[in-house]
């Protein structure tokens, strides 16, 4: 199969579809790779790198479209895009449609076949190409509230890991799946106090068991969500329902009970936000106020360490795009957890949590 890969053009994502090393890889296997010049130039793998790894370097984004069979990329088609893809060829990529009826409706109309890395799903019941960018992001998360949490930032001025004598920050982790796991690992590391939330029972105890007792473990009932946001110095939003809009589980009326530049961190908010107050914001402008309290909800949080993220991204995507391009989408239609990946085929949207959240039919099959 030919395989494309263009540069990214979301504002300031740095990521590439494939590194060098998995160029490698698709040529072995016996598939024609063509990159986009200097693609790789965010994450320091310039053209002779991929020259070397077998890939053909075309010039411009039209080319490498018009030439592939399927186009990798990191982030969600942007509008000069959409008209660039055709009926048939293969789309592989995060899409994060939920939020999103307008990528959605030039999906459709392209005629392409999206896979979207977001809701593939593994054995396990996991989504194997979100976790480690989710890793990235929850990491970050932490770093990000401690920027904001200081007073020149507009944030309470308190350091998370306070020192002796002093109390460190409060953070709450909504959600204690990837994200949260990491934003916790993170924050207790710096010597902050954690709670997580979470609707998983199961889920509570296995972080109980991974913390060892250095965190706080809630059921996410209103009532101890309420008590626990009211207290807190920093709020990660780290909720995930698979294909569907991000529940608000805090909303505008009770940032007012909220302390004063306590810090909300929507990582959720490439699912649309978890906060009723998020809007999304970029790397260039990550914070903004609401009713005294600070907002960070940078959707691609994880373009901020682009070498970092696209090697993990590989890493986890490899298999599933070898597969891909080795049978086209037949490979799709074959393996459950791969087909979980398929949201737009020929014009319809396959994916039922995407169509639910959009409120338009579904095809799934
Ligand atoms: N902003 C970014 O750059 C970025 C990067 C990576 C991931 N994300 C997003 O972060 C979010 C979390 O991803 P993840 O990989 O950790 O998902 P995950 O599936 O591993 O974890 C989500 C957790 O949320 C819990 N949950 C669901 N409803 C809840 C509720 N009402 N209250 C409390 N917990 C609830 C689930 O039980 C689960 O444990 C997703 O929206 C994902 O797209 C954003």
């Amino acid at each position: 199969m030919r395989v494309g890969v263009p540069t990214e053009i979301k504002k300031h994502e740095y990521r590439v579809g494939l590194t060098p090393t998995a160029v490698r890889e698709y040529v072995a296997a016996g598939h024609a790779v063509f990159v986009q010049r200097g693609a790789g130039s965010g994450i320091g793998a310039g053209d002779t790198d991929y020259s070397k790894a077998g890939a053909n370097i075309l010039d411009t984004a039209d080319e490498i479209f018009a030439k592939s069979d399927m186009v990798v990329k990191v982030k969600e088609p942007q509008p000069s895009e959409w008209g660039r893809l055709r009926e048939g060829q293969i789309l592989f990529t995060y899409l994060h449609l939920a939020p999103d009826p307008e990528q959605t409706k030039g999906l459709m109309a392209s005629g392409c076949t999206a896979v979207a890395y977001e809701t593939v799903t593994d054995r396990r019941g996991g989504l194997p190409l979100l976790a480690p960018m989710s890793e990235v992001a929850g990491r970050l998360s932490i770093e990000a509230a401690g920027e904001a949490l200081k007073r020149y930032r507009g944030g309470r001025g308190l350091l998370l890991g306070g020192v002796p004598g002093v109390s460190p920050a409060r953070v709450v982790v909504l959600g204690g799946g990837v994200v949260g796991t990491h934003a916790a690992r993170m924050a207790v590391g710096l010597g902050a106090e954690v709670t997580i939330l979470d609707r998983s029972i199961p889920r509570l105890r296995e972080l109980d068991e991974i913390f060892n007792g250095r965190v706080r473990t809630r059921y996410s009932a209103a009532d101890n969500l309420e008590a626990e946001v009211f207290c807190a110095d920093v709020v990660i939003g780290a909720v995930l329902i698979p294909g569907s809009s991000a529940p608000r589980l805090v909303t505008r009326k009770m940032l007012s009970s909220m302390k004063r530049g306590a810090v909300l961190v929507d990582v959720a908010i490439d699912q649309g936000g978890c906060f009723e107050t998020s809007q999304p914001t970029t790397h260039d402008a990550t914070t903004y106020e609401v009713e005294g309290t600070i907002h960070y909800c940078v959707a691609n949080m994880p373009g901020a360490v682009p070498v970092t993220s696209s090697h993990a991204l590989n890493n986890a995507t490899l298999p599933y795009g070898l597969s891909l391009a080795s049978k086209g989408i037949k490979a799709a239609f074959e393996d459950a957890h791969l087909r979980a990946g398929l949201n737009v085929h020929q014009g319809r949207v396959l994916c039922k949590p995407v169509a639910e959240s959009l409120g338009i039919a579904s095809h799934e099959s």
